[in-house]
This record gives C-alpha cells, sequence and structure tokens, in this order.
C-alpha cells in the first residue's frame, strides 16, 4: 500500500478527514447532512451563490429534506457552505455530485463533471480521495474524471485516488430518508481506491457493497435506472392494452402482486419525471454505440414512456366529449400535481408541464394546483409555463373547471374537493381511494 493511501486511511479511521461535496443539490445536499452528523467537517461547495447564502443563514431550499439540521451544524464549523473552491486544498476526500443531464440531441452532457475536475485539479495535493457520485455511462470516473485531475501533475493510483459510487436516493421515501440507511455501492480505479472509498463511506453508511472497479459500480446505477424505465414503459404499455379490452390495469396490478415470488409491482401513469429515470438510461445507449452494440429495451423503454402524455390528452379529449360536450379546445383544465412524483417539490422533467403544453397547443386553458411546487420554476426546455402559480383546489370553484386531471397524487392535497369536479381523469388511481366513484371518474 503506498504511503498516501495509508495516511487517508488513519486519517477516516480517527475521523480527522475533512470532507468536500461540490453541487449541493438533491444528492449532494442530504450526503453533506450525513457526513457532517457523522462527525466529520464538511466542507459544502456549489456555484448557485443563493444556496450557499441559505445553508449560511441555516436555511433549506429542498423542502423534502426538512431545515433543522442545518444551522447547529453551520454554528458548530462542521458544515461549512462555500462558493470558493480554494478551499478544496484542505479537503482529504472530495465527493462530486453535480448534474449529468443530456443534450438537446439526447445525448450526455458531461461538461459539469468536466468543469468540477478543472476546478478541482488546481488544488489537489497527495493523498486525496475523489469520488464521483454523478449518474454516468461506464468509463466516465477513468475516462473523464482520472485525466483532467492529472492535468494537476500528480499521478492518479500513486499521489491520490479515484472512486465512483452511484446515490441511490428516494426522495419522499420517508424509510430510506437517510443517507446512511441505503446500502453504497463502490468502485474504484484500484483496489487502493476502492478500500479508500469504503473506509470514508463506511463511517456513515450501514452497509458497503464493494465491486470491482468504477465502471461496475456506474454500471449498477444504470442497470438500476433502466430497470425502472422499462418495468414502467411495460406497465403503462399493458395500461393501454387492457384499456381497450375494457380491463382495469389498477386491479390487475392488485391481484398479480399477491403472487409472492417472481413479480414485482410497477405502476402507470402520465409519463416519466425527474432527473434520473427519463434521462440516466440514454448515458448507456450512447456508451453502447462505442461497441457497436445496441441496447433496444432502453430505447423502446424510451419511446413508450415518452408517448404517454400524448394518449393521456387524447383520452382528456374523449372523456369532455362525452361528458359536457364541452371539446378540448374549449376546456378549462385544473392539472392537479406538477411535481413528478407525489410528496416533493421537483418538478425536473415533470410529465405535468409536457401535458400543460399538450393541451393548450390543443387550445385548452389550464391552471395547476400543487401545493409542494408553488410556482413552475424557469426552465429551457417549458420556458413559457416558468413563473406561473398554483391555484386553490376549492370545492367552491372546483366546478368552474371542465375536468380535473390528476397528474401527481400528493398526500397533503385536499382530495375532497373532487365531489364537487364536472370530470376527473386520474392517471395515479388516487381518485377512487378517496372516495370518487360513477362516470364523471375517468381512471387511466
Ligand atoms: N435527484 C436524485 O434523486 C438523484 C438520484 C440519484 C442520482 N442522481 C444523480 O446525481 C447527480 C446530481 O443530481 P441532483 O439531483 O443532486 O442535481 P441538482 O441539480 O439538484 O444539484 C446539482 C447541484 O450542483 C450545482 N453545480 C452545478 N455545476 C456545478 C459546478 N461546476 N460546481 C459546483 N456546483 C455545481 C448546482 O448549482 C446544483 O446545486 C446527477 O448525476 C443525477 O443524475 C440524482
Amino acid at each position: 500500500m503506498t504511503t498516501c493511501a495509508t495516511e487517508l486511511l488513519d486519517k477516516l479511521a480517527s475521523r480527522r478527514a475533512i470532507v468536500a461535496v461540490i453541487g449541493l443539490g438533491y444528492v449532494g445536499l442530504p450526503l453533506i447532512r450525513a457526513v457532517a452528523e457523522s462527525g466529520l467537517t464538511a466542507i459544502g461547495i456549489d456555484t448557485d451563490p443563493t444556496k450557499i447564502e441559505m445553508l449560511k443563514a441555516g436555511r433549506n431550499y429542498l423542502k423534502h429534506t426538512g431545515g433543522e439540521w442545518i444551522a447547529p451544524l453551520v454554528e458548530a464549523g462542521r458544515l461549512r457552505p462555500t462558493g470558493d473552491f480554494a478551499t478544496l486544498a484542505e479537503a482529504d476526500v472530495i465527493v462530486i455530485c453535480v448534474p449529468t443531464p443530456l443534450t438537446r440531441h439526447m445525448q450526455p452532457d458531461l461538461s459539469y463533471v468536466e468543469a468540477t475536475a478543472r476546478s478541482i485539479a488546481p488544488h489537489l495535493a497527495p493523498g486525496r480521495l475523489v469520488v464521483l457520485e454523478s449518474t454516468t455511462w461506464p468509463g466516465t470516473t477513468t475516462e473523464v474524471l482520472k485525466p483532467i485531475l492529472e492535468t494537476s501533475g500528480l499521478s492518479c493510483g500513486r499521489d491520490f485516488f479515484v472512486a465512483f459510487s452511484p446515490e441511490r436516493a428516494d426522495p419522499g421515501n420517508a424509510e430510506y430518508d437517510a443517507t446512511g440507511r441505503i446500502p453504497k455501492v463502490i468502485g474504484g480505479d484500484g483496489a487502493e481506491a476502492r478500500e479508500a472509498a469504503c473506509a470514508f463511506y463506511g463511517l456513515f453508511v450501514e452497509r458497503i457493497v464493494p465491486v470491482e472497479n468504477a465502471a461496475t459500480a456506474e454500471a449498477v446505477k444504470l442497470f438500476e435506472n433502466i430497470f425502472r424505465s422499462v418495468n414502467i414503459a411495460l406497465v403503462n404499455e399493458l395500461k393501454v392494452v387492457y384499456r381497450a379490452m375494457g380491463i382495469d390495469i389498477w386491479q390487475v396490478i392488485e391481484a398479480a402482486k399477491t403472487k409472492p415470488f417472481g413479480f414485482m409491482p410497477f405502476y402507470p401513469g402520465p409519463g416519466l419525471g425527474g432527473h434520473c429515470i427519463p434521462i440516466d438510461p440514454y448515458y448507456l445507449s450512447w456508451k453502447a454505440k462505442e461497441f457497436d452494440v445496441r441496447s433496444q429495451f432502453v430505447e423502446l423503454a424510451g419511446e413508450i414512456n415518452s408517448a404517454m402524455p400524448r394518449w393521456v390528452v387524447d383520452r382528456l379529449a374523449e372523456a369532455l366529449d362525452r361528458s359536457a360536450g364541452t371539446g378540448l379546445s374549449r376546456a378549462h383544465v385544473l392539472v392537479v400535481g406538477i411535481a413528478y412524483k407525489k410528496n416533493v417539490d421537483d418538478t425536473r422533467e415533470s410529465p405535468a408541464l409536457r401535458l400543460i403544453e399538450l393541451l393548450e397547443s390543443r387550445g385548452a386553458r389550464t391552471s395547476f394546483h400543487d401545493p409542494w411546487a408553488p410556482v413552475i420554476p424557469p426552465t429551457r426546455e417549458h420556458a413559457a409555463l416558468g413563473g406561473r402559480r398554483s391555484v386553490p383546489l376549492d370545492p367552491a370553484t372546483i366546478a368552474d373547471y371542465d375536468a380535473v386531471l390528476i397528474v401527481t397524487d400528493h398526500d397533503n392535497v385536499d382530495w375532497s374537493a373532487l365531489a364537487e369536479a364536472r370530470l376527473v381523469v386520474d392517471t395515479r388511481n388516487r381518485a377512487e381511494r378517496e372516495g370518487l366513484a360513477g362516470p364523471r371518474l375517468v381512471k387511466l
């Protein structure tokens, strides 16, 4: 074992190591909390000055992670939010949690990872461990991150170490809301890198799952998300097929999941959302082309899932025609829920935004109600929707809408108001569970 590795392991074992987390979003913020609460000193770096100022003031910008934990850690000097990359000179472990989106042409956009690596390189010193947590194609850690870090003049594997460890957060999942409860897959560029990364995460994660190398760990994350994407596509396809046959997919799933082995329920919906499932699978299909192989399931699942919003709008138009004779082009539709999933405020890639655009492109007027996401944030993809505000879900006014379209079934929505609605089109099977039945309800 190199001297650098031994010294790093000693610092970790005695919890004297200083940890920097770069990118304090949905992944980085819960991570830095776990690091700081484990007794390590944590430097939090983000290029968004608003986030840094809020953290310094003890406030959180991510509702679902609460805010009470921030001020005590900041006051104790255990959590140091900053926009200054020079502070990396103090850090023994650096964890990268920056975005990995797609370009307009659906290709991996590693510009955030590359920019971060370039910001780290001038401050890299012997004995450092750099871990990438951003989801990406197998090979990124060694083919992209490592060469940029080596522009520092230091040699990876001798002077410093790199590893990949995917984030598996499930925002809004109360059972697994603490970072330490979710098993952590870790692959290093070499055995020493893996050992150092396992020693680091072992300080605050209950179960460590080492794998052969960084590429394997990268592949694990993509497999997990492709597994979801493909199964959601399958159940979305079956929803369309069974509906044509007059069979309720929701009843089919409830009955099928009583099978005690060999079945796992997935649920249909209005389309995929969030920063992971609609995006990550394309990282694999892009990389696969380099090896002259195709990932057909990935592409087919993408096609089926992205066709869902249009299918939902067609069914809503049919339902409107049947109900009061108001065509979609003259209808006022209330969309309930714009977050991509229940009980979170994240609207990234949310199918609700696509649905609103499709409805309006067919002449409908829309309003939305979302107690978690009261304002649509500005985005490049849905620029015209940015700034729109949630309206109340009020039993006294709900009948003013020609239809209510349930896209996200947050638990804190006042579902009882639906009793007065003229037509409810439900993509989440929520209304029936809230006691609504009869011809005014269309389950998709
Ligand atoms: N959101 C999830 O549930 C989830 C789950 C698993 C994996 N991931 C992956 O984790 C990564 C991060 O996702 P996220 O949801 O936390 O994104 P996010 O957008 O919530 O957070 C990213 C943060 O990085 C900051 N940032 C951007 N460029 C930076 C730079 N050069 N230096 C410092 N900070 C920078 C942004 O200001 C932002 O605060 C992505 O690769 C994503 O695919 C996300």
